[in-house]
């Protein structure tokens, strides 16, 4: 282990790590092709890294998983998202909800949010409607034989059906969906143009950027509230995210506001849409380079469903699935960087960490740590028997973030791509079309930078039974 803490309380040594800029430390580098820049300062510098700084703000990142531990565990209460997240474009998107809050406000809305992602009876039933989504997705994917298709446009599309029908109960087909679905696209396009961009322009100048993206936003509000509207007029609340938010109570007995309601769903869209796609994708992508982990794949699929659509019951025993999902979020975590603040100094490996620094962590740095993974670069589904991850520190795998802000949507989401890549792969082999270029897209979630074209092949082993009308 190379981490200590505390060592002595007079320590003031700062970690070692590159030469930066004034000013701009290491933006330049980290902007440029970060995954690189961070893991080759852990391979150089070690496992707490002096990142320079930005502005008048000290940068660190903890690549080793007693770091890991030490800000999501033993020392989470000097941790916050803080003023790294506050951004002005981000907060006019998702506005109070629970991704963008702290202290109190976060807490009472994590205790009221929480049962609609964790009961198992919750759960169990977005099973069912989450299986009807993926059979449509089937049933059209069967009738276009050998089409190439980008893989990871239609991985979002799916996702994000999912998550609007869990939260609103929307049709797939309805035209409230293709407009949240179509202002996400200039939503998701603003942000990864801007989010690493040192300087941006206002959102008061009316370029025609941030006129595309402020009536996104209000197509997305306009849809949100009337459904909010329409709710509180009926008697009719159908068994949805939304419902179990509005009838949600504090200890006060207070509910949430029209307002807040809103922020909470659009905030569960960006929490949700992009990520659940981006792993979706790399799934596909690593199944069709690995033939051999595709076989396995399809043994436990024909031991366990032999060609049935799975039920909740049956996901505990699609263990290798699981595992390859495991697999894929290790080798490419959709949220390869977080960033919190430290309240007060702190000390770590006897190196000092002065108060409101940005710490950063990295579940991709982290995730091919050598000393945690052997072959760190290669997909290896098999590293997740229980024999061999038992031993492995906790903390060497967070692709859900950890502690009191760990993914409220992990759940969800894990069940989500089981079912997902059970079903279609039952059905369907997905190919990379020969020569389409795989490069890794780091401005938000971690994509693929030209999506993944994907030729379509029909598994004629067994005849199935889609359920879906
Ligand atoms: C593979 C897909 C996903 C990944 C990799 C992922 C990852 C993460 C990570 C790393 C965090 C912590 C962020 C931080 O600490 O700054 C987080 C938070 C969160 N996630 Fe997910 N997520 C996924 C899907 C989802 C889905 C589908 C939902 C809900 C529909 C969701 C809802 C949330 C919420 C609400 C939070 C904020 C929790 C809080 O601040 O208390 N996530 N997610």
């Amino acid at each position: 282990m190379m981490i200590k803490q505390s060592i002595s309380p007079n320590i003031q040594k700062t970690p070692p790590g590159p030469r930066g800029y004034p000013i701009i430390g290491c933006f330049p580098q980290m902007a440029s092709n970060p995954l690189q820049f961070l893991t080759n300062a852990a391979r150089e510098y070690g496992d707490v890294v002096h990142l320079g700084t930005i502005g008048p703000q000290q940068l660190y990142l903890f690549a080793h998983p007693d770091g890991v531990k030490h800000v999501f565990q033993d020392n989470y209460h000097n941790y916050i998202k803080g003023a790294n997240f506050k951004d002005k474009d981000f907060t006019l998107l998702v506005g109070n909800g629970l991704i963008n809050s702290e202290g109190e406000a976060w807490r009472r809305q994590r205790r009221l949010m929480q049962p609609a992602f964790h009961h198992r009876q919750q759960i169990a039933a977005m099973v069912t409607l989450m299986t009807k989504v993926i059979e449509e997705l089937i049933e059209h994917w069967r009738s276009m034989e050998n089409a190439q298709i980008d893989v990871a446009a239609e991985m979002l599309e799916l996702s994000q059906k999912i998550v609007i029908k869990a939260l609103l109960s929307l049709d797939p087909n309805s035209s409230e969906t293709a407009q949240i679905i179509q202002a996400w696209h200039t939503v998701l396009a603003f942000h990864t143009e801007r989010i690493w961009a040192f300087l941006k322009v206002p959102l008061s100048v009316p370029t025609p950027k941030n006129v595309r993206f402020l009536q996104a936003v209000q197509t997305i509000d306009t849809v949100v509230y009337q459904i909010i509207r329409e709710r509180q007029q009926s008697s009719n609340h159908p068994d949805d995210v939304l419902s179990m938010l509005m009838s949600a109570r504090d200890e006060s007995g207070e509910g949430l506001s029209d307002q807040l309601l809103r922020d909470e769903i659009v905030a569960l869209f960006v929490a949700g849409f992009d990520t659940s796609a981006t792993s979706l994708g790399w799934v596909w992508y690593l199944l069709s380079q690995y033939p051999d982990v595709e076989s396995k794949l399809q043994e436990e699929l024909a031991t366990v469903l032999g060609g049935r659509t799975p039920t909740f019951e049956d996901l505990p025993n699609l263990k290798y699935t699981k595992m390859v999902i495991q697999e894929t979020m290790r080798l490419y975590p959709a949220v390869w960087i977080l960033s919190m603040t430290n309240i007060a100094d702190d000390q770590i490996s006897g190196y000092h960490i002065p108060a409101g620094s940005m710490i950063v962590l990295s579940p991709y740095v982290t995730h091919h740590h050598p000393a945690f993974w052997e072959n760190p670069e290669n997909f290896e589904p098999e590293r997740w028997a229980p024999e061999r991850s038992a031993s492995r520190p906790r903390y060497a795998y967070f692709p859900f973030g950890s502690g009191p802000r760990q993914c409220l949507g992990d759940v969800f989401v894990t069940t989500e791509i089981q079912l997902i890549v059970a079903m279609i792969s039952q059905h369907l082999s997905l190919k990379l079309v020969p020569g389409h270029p795989v490069e890794v897209d780091t401005r938000l979630a971690l994509r693929s930078r030209h999506g993944l074209l994907m030729t379509l092949e029909s598994r004629k082993t067994h005849e199935f039974t889609l359920h879906t009308k």
